[in-house]
């Protein structure tokens, strides 16, 4: 039985034009900075995002990583929102390697943080009882809020603020491309405000590893350096970076105008599912409203929902069916569209679920089991 895995974006496999760039890559001594593909990547992501370097790591994570220790020195703390992956889902590796605290803010259903709470945050550096903020950072798209893309406005409104009292901007834009194709902006644009921005080619970009970070070369030499120190310099890596130059690329093989469809089949997904008796808002940032899944809440390539039924009896029966999604935080679950998902796979999704709710939560509409 072929899957159609909708658990994240993540699992897309390399495109045929990807594996032909991989195959035949020229490639040197990365460490030595000489690779020539690391370095056409790099310079190309820089000219995409309107910064003057870039630096290829291994993957969000260390994109992260290397980027709050090229902005922050031990005993800082950085600003972010507390849904955000940098809080939840790094391991920690902000008070691990970094050495720093994070004073986290609770995020509106839009993915964005109130701007007047963030001026608040900030710590005053004259008392000496206090951690000195260091960083701000956000995340475009927002993933906990549904995938939410965040403005150029809103970007520019939090930099202002981190500017203005000495501090810089980080974006974590694991699917930063996404947020730019789903509001018709230029990467450039969206990036502008930011003094450095993560995004990922493992993604939605459909590379098999990878993520790249832009900066100033300031900034970039220091994260090239944190790269370093946690053992991400590699060697001929330009056998990852041709995928990502093809993702990047203009032309039929690029990976970044198609993201319309896959958000055009996470609206037709929640469309759908929304009509199903048994599928319900996700509560939460994710969909505020309670009642019906919203499908008018899916701008990118989520769709985060509730189900009233057992929610592991759900996943399984649509795994039996050889539909793959997620269990997501708050008693949800996610289904992330991506390449590998076509329109025709939408309809198949929409069977299997109509199908699986038909056994788990009967036809009353009654839950079998708890939710949890
Ligand atoms: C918002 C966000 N940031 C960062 C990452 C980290 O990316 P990676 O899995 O490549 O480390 C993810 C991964 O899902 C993500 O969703």
């Amino acid at each position: 039985m072929s899957l159609i895995d909708l658990r994240s974006d993540t699992v897309t496999r390399p495109t045929d034009a990807m594996r032909r760039a991989m195959a035949s890559a020229e490639v040197g001594d990365d460490v030595f900075g000489d690779d020539p593909t690391v370095i056409a990547l790099e310079d190309r992501a820089a000219d995409l995002l309107g910064k003057e370097a870039g630096l290829f790591v291994t993957s969000g994570t260390q994109g992260n990583l290397v980027a709050q220790l090229a902005h922050l020195g031990r005993g800082q703390e950085t600003i972010a929102a507390s849904e955000s992956h940098i809080v939840i889902d790094e391991a920690a590796g902000h008070a691990v390697i970094v050495g720093t605290s994070i004073r986290a803010l609770r995020e509106r259903p839009d993915g964005t943080l109130d701007p007047a709470e963030i001026a608040d945050a900030f710590r005053d550096p004259s008392d000496l009882h206090e951690p000195i903020t260091g960083l701000v950072t956000i995340e475009n798209t927002h993933a906990h809020s549904m995938g939410q893309p965040l403005s150029v406005e809103y970007t520019a409104t939090v930099a202002a603020i981190a500017h203005e009292r000495g501090v810089p901007l980080h974006v974590d834009g694991a699917r930063f491309f996404n947020a730019v194709v789903a509001q018709g902006v230029s990467a450039r644009e969206l990036a502008a405000p930011a003094d450095s921005v993560t995004f990922c080619l493992s993604k939605g970009l459909g590379c098999p590893v990878g993520s790249v970070v832009v900066g100033s070369k300031d900034v970039i030499w220091r994260a090239r350096r944190g790269r370093k120190l946690v053992g991400g310099g590699l060697r001929q890596v330009g056998i990852l970076a041709a995928a990502g130059l093809v993702a990047l690329s203009d032309g039929p093989d690029g990976m970044i105008e198609r993201l319309a469809d896959d958000h055009a089949n996470a609206r037709r997904l929640a469309e759908g599912l929304a009509d199903l008796d048994g599928i319900e808002s996700a509560g939460g940032i994710a969909q505020p409203r309670p009642g019906q899944l919203d499908p008018d809440r899916v701008r990118t390539n989520f769709v985060i929902f509730g189900v009233r039924a057992n929610r592991a009896a759900f996943l399984e029966g649509l795994r039996a069916r050889g539909v793959l999604m997620i269990e997501y935080p708050h008693g949800t679950i996610r289904a992330a569209t991506h390449h590998d998902v076509t329109e025709a796979d939408v309809t198949t999704i929409l069977r299997a679920s109509r199908e699986v709710l038909h056994e788990v939560v009967g036809q009353a509409g009654q839950p079998v089991g708890a939710r949890h």
